[in-house]
């Protein structure tokens, strides 16, 4: 971007016009940053000439995956979520440890034995690049198979934004501190979303992909027996619905038992995630907070879903779309990765 039109003779200026040229040039560069910072955003259409089957080439891979695991929508969907929330989502989360990954976000505390999709976006990856190689980045494909999971679930469908990049390096601590962890107040799960730029409307739309996949015992443990040290169970937690989950989560045992994040429609997508929170059946001290927070402005909007699913689906949508846009890399940052799980070059 040369700024050919602006050439200046100079033995023809005075002072004056050299001062209206010093504003014109000030004017001219605010409107190129202001392209340049628009060139910067993710678009439906980022492929529509490289690479234009992208969305149904990786639903593809998503739905022949569904046929042997049915929980595997609700894990790719939470990849997309882990690599966002970690220096924005340039598929960071997809990186293994090695070489001048020293420590992967895969092994942080939230994705440690509990992060999974892997080689499905692997499988997802060559077959892209079957089709288009070299042009579909990794941040992408879990953008996609987000997308794809959700809506072959039963969910809302949404043109994802596309034209990430993908990043050179893994922030393994940045992934234990920056994404929630299910024993978190409200207030301070409110501030890390606030953190990437979501507020409560996001949270809490967002918070409904807990209506599908599976949340291990050693996640809520603690609401079972002794609950911050109260020598009692949380009590926001529906009885009946204790006695089942103490059931399958001894109070002694490795924690690694899976349970349904929504017992009463465990692979679909839809809105009794926030049915259950009505009848203080959130599995997640987090889910349950959402509802159970005396005075909190997410109850209404649990209310909101819980009695109108369509508007669910729709700030779903929208706050999936605002979540994909926290600080992607676009342009010439990062690269586009050859194999998700490796930096080019490694
Ligand atoms: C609000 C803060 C959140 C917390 C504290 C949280 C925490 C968790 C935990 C502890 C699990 C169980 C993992 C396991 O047992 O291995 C889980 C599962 C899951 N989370 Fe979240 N989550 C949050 C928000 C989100 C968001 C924003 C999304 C996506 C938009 C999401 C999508 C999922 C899905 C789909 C699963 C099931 C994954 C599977 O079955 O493999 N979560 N979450
Ligand atoms: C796009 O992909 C779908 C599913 O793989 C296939 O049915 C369709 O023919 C493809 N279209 C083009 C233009 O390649
Ligand atoms: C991840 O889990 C393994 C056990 O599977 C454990 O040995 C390792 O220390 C954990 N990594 C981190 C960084 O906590
Ligand atoms: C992330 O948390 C785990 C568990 O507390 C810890 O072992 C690991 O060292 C942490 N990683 C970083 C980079 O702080
Ligand atoms: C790692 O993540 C933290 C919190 O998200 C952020 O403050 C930090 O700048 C990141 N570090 C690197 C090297 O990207
Ligand atoms: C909330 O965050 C603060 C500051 O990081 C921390 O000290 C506190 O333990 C957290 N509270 C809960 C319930 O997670
Ligand atoms: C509950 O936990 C507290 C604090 O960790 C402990 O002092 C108390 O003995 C426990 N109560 C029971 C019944 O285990
Ligand atoms: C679990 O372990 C604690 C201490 O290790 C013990 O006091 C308690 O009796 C055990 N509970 C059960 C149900 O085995
Ligand atoms: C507990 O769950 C059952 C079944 O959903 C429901 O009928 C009941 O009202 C719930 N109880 C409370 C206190 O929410
Ligand atoms: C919320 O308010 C109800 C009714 O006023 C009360 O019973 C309950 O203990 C409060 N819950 C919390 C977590 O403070
Ligand atoms: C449900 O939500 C949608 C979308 O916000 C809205 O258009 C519709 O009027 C709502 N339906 C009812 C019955 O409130
Ligand atoms: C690894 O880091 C070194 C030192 O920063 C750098 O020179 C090299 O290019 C990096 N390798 C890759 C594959 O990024």
């Amino acid at each position: 971007m040369s700024p050919r039109y602006i050439s200046i003779t100079k033995s023809s200026i005075n002072s004056e016009t050299r001062h209206k040229n010093a504003i014109m040039l000030t004017i001219f560069l605010a409107l190129v940053t202001l392209f340049c910072s628009s060139n910067a955003q993710l678009s439906s259409t980022f492929y529509s000439s490289t690479c234009p089957n992208v969305s149904s080439i990786v639903r593809n891979v998503v739905q022949q995956a569904l046929q042997s695991d049915s929980r595997i929508g609700a894990s790719l969907t939470r990849l997309h979520f882990h690599d966002c929330f970690v220096n924005g989502c340039d598929g960071s989360v997809l990186l293994d440890q090695g070489g001048n990954i020293t420590l992967s976000e895969k092994n942080a505390t939230p994705n440690n034995n509990s992060a999974r999709g892997f080689n499905v976006v692997d499988n997802i990856k060559s077959s892209v690049e079957n089709s288009c190689p070299g042009v579909v980045s990794c941040a992408d494909i879990l953008a996609l198979a987000a997308e794809a999971s959700v809506s072959l679930g039963g969910g809302p469908s949404w043109n994802a934004l596309l034209g990430r990049r993908d990043g050179l390096v893994a922030n393994q601590s940045g992934a234990n501190n920056s994404i929630p962890n299910p024993t978190e107040s409200l207030a301070n799960v409110t501030a890390k979303f606030a953190a990437v730029g979501l507020n409560i409307n996001d949270l809490v739309a967002l918070s409904g992909a807990h209506t599908f996949g599976r949340g291990q015992c050693r996640f809520f443990n603690q609401r079972l027996y002794n609950f911050s040290g109260t020598g009692s169970p949380d009590p926001t937690l529906n009885s009946t619905y204790l006695a089942t989950l103490q059931q399958n989560c001894p109070q002694n045992g490795s924690g690694t038992n899976l349970n349904n994040l929504d017992p009463s429609s465990p692979d679909a997508f839809d809105n009794n995630y926030f049915k259950n929170l009505l009848n203080n059946r959130g599995l997640l001290q987090t889910d349950q907070e959402l509802f159970s927070t005396n005075g909190s402005a997410t109850i209404s909007l649990v209310n909101n879903f819980a009695n109108n699913q369509t508007a669910f689906f729709q700030a779903f949508a929208q706050s999936m779309i605002n979540m994909g846009n926290i600080s992607p890399l676009t342009g010439s940052q990062g690269e586009i990765r050859s194999d998700c799980k490796k930096v080019n070059g490694s």
